[in-house]
């Protein structure tokens, strides 16, 4: 007798999109089947079901936004999984299929203010639907190697934290064309990025954060630097642009086969996803320099800081315990994302952990690495996703609603407070919201 499939809806095909696509019609089709896709994109649409029947799979139904609620009577999907851009575009098919009578998995960040996150919250425990966040970096074969260390109380009691994360002028600037580059639209880079920091934070200590201080900047994407790099008479998109030869920023959409087939040849369509605008314009309004100060439940102290113009990529971290310190440091491959490269891969040799217990010597740890998109952390994700044999999983690195909150709320909060110049408690984001 045949298994019986769990039925799979997918909203927002774009470039995250594929991993769960190739997923779905590759490894797990044993378990599991895509019934039907959605996006505001027609075009986008008919791209992801090209893909699938590249993969040997056949086309599914596809449906535009307007029609979601059609889509889940039509398909009668188990699980929406939810990949749009935006980030605030995720609550509302979150909320909507959960109250449809389906679970949901969606990418990071959850979502993107305290609003919408309570809102969740709320719709989760009205209707008892599992949500699941994919946070991939909990997966990365040395975060979770740093978990166990932490966890064996080799260094003790966790008193305080040392967080740098580098983005470089690659990956890091493409936040700055797109729609990320809008606060309303991703939340900043400290809910957008900084969520998966702030879940590995969480993860770690195993602790909620509790208080929230920032100060941010913005001075590197901004058009003095574009004067100081002599891009005077640049237009608002690299395509045809007249300084395009000089800018070391320039992006051409038709050199990926991948970002002209996803992007320039959907310009027609009415959303008007432009993907390659200008990184020096004054529409920007997220920061590029960010310096969190957080303490959590247990007293531990967090300082953090988000640079998205380093010339690698990359991060360093430190753990100072009762009994010890542990440092963890790893820089990733360079890419765009959605240009066909591996996203975020750990560069060899270059991902250390180091030991130092109580008055001894540094000790280097031998590092597990593997291959493949974010650290590595991709592949095993999927396998938790998508595997229903999938093992009890002794590092919990399956993360729900819960986690989702906890983590974007570090950035809101940090938001907040670069707007007052205050403190932000998270208690007083969540408010009356059942975790
Ligand atoms: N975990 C990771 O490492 C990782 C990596 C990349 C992206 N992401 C996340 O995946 C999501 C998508 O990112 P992306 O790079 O694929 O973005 P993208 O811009 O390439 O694709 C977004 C898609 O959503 C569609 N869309 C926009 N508004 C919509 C709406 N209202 N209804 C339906 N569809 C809509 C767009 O048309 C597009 O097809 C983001 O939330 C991002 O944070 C996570």
């Amino acid at each position: 007798m045949s298994k019986v499939k769990k039925r799979y809806a997918h909203v927002g095909m774009g470039g995250r999109s594929r991993m769960y696509t190739d997923a779905i019609v590759g490894d797990f089709s044993d378990s599991c089947e895509l019934a039907a896709i959605c996006d505001i994109s027609g075009g986008r649409l008919d791209l992801a079901n090209r893909h699938i029947v590249e993969l040997g799979g056949s086309p599914v139904p596809a449906y535009r936004a307007d029609d979601f609620d059609k889509m889940i009577a039509e398909a009668k999907p188990d699980v929406v999984i939810v990949t749009t851009g935006p980030d605030a575009t995720h609550s509302d098919y979150i909320c909507r299929a959960m109250e449809l009578g389906c679970d949901v998995v969606t990418e990071k960040p959850m979502t993107t203010d305290e609003t919408r996150c309570r809102k969740i919250l709320k719709t989760a425990a009205k209707t008892g639907k599992n949500l699941q966040v994919t946070f991939n970096y909990r997966y990365s074969p040395p975060r979770s190697q740093v978990k166990e260390m932490l966890d064996s109380g080799v260094i003790g009691e966790i008193l305080s934290v040392d967080f740098a994360w580098l983005l470089n002028t690659s990956h890091g600037a493409d936040y700055f064309r797109r729609w990320h580059r809008r606060r309303e639209n991703s939340g900043s880079l400290l809910v957008h990025k900084a969520t998966h920091h702030f879940d590995l934070v969480n993860w770690w200590l195993g602790d909620d954060p509790e208080e929230v201080f920032c100060h941010a900047s913005l001075k590197y994407y901004t058009p003095t630097t574009a004067e100081r790099m002599g891009l005077a008479g640049r237009s608002e998109r690299c395509r045809n642009c007249p300084v395009a030869e000089r800018c070391k920023f320039h992006l051409n959409l038709a050199d990926s086969e991948d970002m002209k087939e996803m992007y320039l040849d959907c310009e027609d369509e009415p959303d008007g996803y432009i993907r390659d605008k200008c990184v020096f314009s004054d529409e920007i309004n997220i920061w590029d320099n960010m310096s969190v100060s957080a303490r959590y439940k247990s007293g531990a102290l967090l300082n953090y800081i988000l640079h998205a113009y380093s010339p690698y990529e990359g991060y360093r971290i430190a753990f100072n315990g009762s009994r010890g310190r542990l440092e963890h440091h790893a820089c990733e491959n360079t890419y765009i994302s959605g240009d066909g490269t591996i996203p975020g891969e750990l560069e060899k040799g270059n991902t250390t952990i180091t030991l130092i217990r109580e008055f001894s010597s540094p000790e280097q740890i031998e590092v597990r690495t593997s291959k493949g998109g974010h650290g590595g952390g991709d592949a095993p994700l999927l396998a938790d996703v998508f595997d229903p044999e999938a093992p009890a999983d002794p590092l919990k690195r399956k993360a729900g609603r819960r986690d989702g909150a906890y983590s974007i709320l570090v950035g809101v909060a940090a938001c907040k407070s670069i707007d007052t110049g205050k403190a932000v408690k998270i208690a007083d984001l969540l408010g009356d919201a059942p975790l």
